[in-house]
């Protein structure tokens, strides 16, 4: 029988072959994995739950006439709770919340911090349908003092770790550490998450995309263009025919893409055009696109590498494009007017 290896057991071989990864950095991944199981586990139980119930919005009542807490907001505190007082966090960043959360004055403080979006694809939630928490750490600029929210305004390409945590039929944690991408699952009755996939490789060409289709009237021209030579099929200027899919959780999307390929695009639009996308930059596309990248995937904003841009704002949004390498750059010189 081949023999099982836990995600301790796959960190600990990290820390050690070339010192991929500092003890501390061991430490903080082996949290936040603790910190979705406790998710997981949430969301496992749904209306279950009780008084923590996670079905429903925040702020509702129950009853009792006791307000309900959200899974976003559940979530949040989880990992905020999980990470404050192990002593190798500086600070942390979330959707959830207007600012950063630096680490109490009574707890040590660490060097790294830590970014999260602690439940992706919200609108799943009533449905049953696939979530995740997706996380993403950089080290303190060295010489800094305290910490503030520009120390978290690093390029995604400064990354030490990102990966996300998906809660489908099976609960699966992605990561890179810069050395490959592996997937580890809940073994439930054991307690730990188990490697399942190494070394991941997203396929180079694809005949799969994802994207809200709702939306065409309020693209731009180089995503009508691609899309529509998509759906023109075999007999269209691509000369074979695509499939669509679209979870509505970006988790789900990129670990179908990372799973077996496609490409996932959330663009500008028209419907607001003073903001450059959807998603947020530095918990959503940094960490994603450095997991695509590390499986030989592509990522980019249609102008450059999402990893190469340098945030100004914590909540920044981004346009993105990422998967499979040959469709990511075609997308890329249409844009460039090719
Ligand atoms: O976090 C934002 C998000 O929920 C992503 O997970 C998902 O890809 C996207 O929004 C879905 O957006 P829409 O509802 O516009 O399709
Ligand atoms: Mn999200």
């Amino acid at each position: 029988m081949t023999q099982k290896i836990s995600l301790t057991r796959y960190l600990v071989e990290q820390q050690r072959s070339a010192g991929h990864i500092p003890a501390q950095l061991r430490l903080l991944i082996e949290v936040v994995a603790r910190a979705c199981k406790g998710i997981s586990q949430a969301v496992s139980k749904g209306a279950l739950g009780g008084e923590n119930s996670v079905m429903g919005s925040a702020g509702s009542e129950n009853v009792q006439g006791e307000v309900q807490k959200k899974l976003d907001i559940i979530a949040n505190e989880v990992l905020i709770e999980a990470n404050e007082w192990g002593g190798h966090l500086a600070a942390m960043a979330s959707e959830e919340m207007d600012d950063i959360y630096v680490v109490p004055n009574r707890y040590p403080q660490g060097e790294y911090l830590l970014l999260f979006d602690p439940l992706d694809g919200s609108s799943n939630i009533d449905i049953n349908g696939g979530i995740g928490t997706i996380f993403s750490v950089l080290k303190k600029p060295e010489g800094s003092t305290g910490v503030e929210q520009q120390d978290f305004l690093q390029p995604g390409k400064q990354q030490v770790a990102a990966g996300y945590c998906i809660y489908g039929p099976q609960t699966t944690l992605v990561l890179t550490v810069g050395d490959g991408v592996a997937m580890f699952t809940l073994d439930r009755e054991q307690g730990s998450f188990v490697l399942i996939t190494e070394n991941v490789q997203i396929p180079e060409d694809t005949q799969e995309f994802a994207i809200n289709m709702s939306n065409m009237r309020h693209w731009d021209e180089p995503i009508k263009r691609y899309i529509d030579e998509c759906l023109q099929g075999k007999a269209g200027p691509r000369g074979k025919d695509f499939n669509m899919r679209w979870v509505a959780a970006m988790v789900a999307d990129v670990h179908r893409i990372l799973t077996r390929g496609g490409v996932f695009l959330y663009p500008w639009d028209k419907r607001e055009p003073e903001k450059p996308g959807k998603l947020r930059l530095l918990y959503e596309a940094n960490p994603m696109s450095w997991l695509v990248e590390q499986a030989g995937g592509a990522a980019t904003n249609t102008q450059q590498r999402i990893l190469d841009i340098q945030p100004d704002k914590l909540h920044q949004r981004v346009s993105v494009v990422l998967g499979s390498k040959n469709e990511v750059e075609r997308i890329t010189s249409y844009h460039a007017g090719l």
